[in-house]
């Protein structure tokens, strides 16, 4: 036993003037990712949009348009929230497979890049909502290309049995129709098949298919300047120390080594997780140490109201003591939500942890604040970028 090594650098300092539990964003972390991505992307001219879904937290939202991502976004809120926060219209793509009416409707007054249509009744509606505007709006087609991402089931998208996407056979039609339609432009053609993918070969199982298709249209005329590989590249949930970063350069060399793109087709993606992901922590404060009959709970002030991920999909967050450096202990870390599934860790190995300790609960900066609930009528809880 001992000290435990690799914790994170936290400013604690700080921390203990901030009512807790709130969401800590390391401004630092955050913009060397930036950086890299761009890097990384910009050696073959990809687009990346960052998929507000995974955290749209406005100071957020700001620092990533500022390093001139685009958007990628599955509701009218989120395009007006990426709006505000500096994306260019432009830029935005517009994915879901219930867009309301109401929703096409703002998307089209606001002039984004592309819809990402799932189905031909959305393509029927996109077309009648665009001739009441007298526009033209720009559509990719959405497939779902039955790969299998290797994630968890229910964050797997690119499956036959999914909801999402044309099914490869519908394609055709689909985009024929969209060429007719004489209030769409039909400029790409959208994937995405899960999320936390760590085996980079799904991408490659990706980029055949995708290949295939490609062939396939070019045999009967149709062609796309747009190709959208979607977002999933998975983080380090265990070592966050140790893999503060994605594999970015792997990820985006895999594409251009696999993918055969034509002239003047631009590879467009959207990452969400891979972006945000390790620059958060949920810091909570342990409310009490309790001995049960079998084992020592560790019961803090966030809930699975905060951070639902281990709850919803057993999803490990490494957790860090950050005020104890003292010996360490097996605890079960858990809320105070009235529900069983409310534990965020079992047997953690902690530093000798008291009421009062602050913990960090590791690589939840996606998918964490923007989850949250009002369940049990809590707060929600308040995020923080420096
Ligand atoms: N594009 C589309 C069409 C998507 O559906 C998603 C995520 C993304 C991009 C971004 O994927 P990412 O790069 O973040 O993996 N709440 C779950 C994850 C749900 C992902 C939904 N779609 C979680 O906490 O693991």
């Amino acid at each position: 036993m001992g000290k435990l090594s690799l914790k994170g650098d936290f400013p604690v300092d700080k921390f203990q003037t901030i009512q807790t539990p709130f969401y800590y964003y390391d401004e630092r972390l955050l913009r060397s990712t930036l950086q890299t991505v761009r890097a990384e992307s910009d050696k073959y001219g990809y687009k990346v949009h960052y998929a507000v879904k995974a955290n749209a937290n406005p100071d957020i939202l700001r620092l990533i348009a500022s390093y001139g991502l685009g958007a990628d976004c599955v509701s009218g809120n989120e395009v007006q929230a990426a709006i505000a926060a500096g994306f260019p219209a432009s830029s935005i793509v517009f994915a879901g497979v219930g867009k309301t009416d109401r929703e096409i409707s703002d998307a089209l007054s606001s002039d984004i890049f592309c819809f990402n249509a799932e189905s031909m009744p959305e393509l029927e509606v996109i077309n009648n909502l665009a001739a009441l505007q007298g526009k033209v709006a720009r559509v990719a087609l959405r497939v779902n290309p039955n790969v299998d991402a290797h994630t968890h089931k229910k964050i797997t998208t690119g499956l036959n049995e999914n909801k999402f996407g044309f099914a490869l056979d519908d394609l055709l039609p689909a985009a024929r129709f969209a060429i007719q339609a004489s209030h769409l432009q039909l400029i790409g053609i959208h994937f995405h098949i899960g999320s936390q993918i760590t085996d980079l070969s799904a991408y490659e199982d990706l980029c055949v298919r995708i290949n295939e298709l490609q062939d396939t249209l070019d045999a009967q005329g149709v062609s796309v300047p747009n190709i959208n590989v979607g977002g999933g590249l998975g983080i380090n949930y265990e070592h966050p120390n140790h893999f503060p970063m994605a594999e970015f350069e792997t990820y985006f060399r895999l594409f251009s080594q696999h993918l055969r793109l034509r002239p003047g087709q631009t590879l467009h993606c959207e990452p969400g997780r891979s972006i945000v992901a390790q620059c958060g922590s949920l810091i909570t404060r342990v409310t009490y140490v309790k001995q049960g009959a079998q084992k020592r709970f560790v019961i803090v002030d966030a809930g699975m109201t905060d951070l639902i991920r281990p709850a919803l999909y057993d999803a490990y967050h490494r957790i860090e003591n950050i005020t104890s450096d003292t010996g360490e202990e097996i605890y079960d870390v858990v809320g105070p939500i009235c529900e069983s599934s409310d534990v965020f860790l079992e047997n953690a190995h902690l530093n000798v942890t008291s009421r009062g300790d602050l913990l960090a609960i590791r690589s939840a900066g996606a998918y964490g604040e923007i989850m949250a609930s009002r369940y049990n009528l809590r707060n929600l809880p308040v995020g923080y970028l420096f």
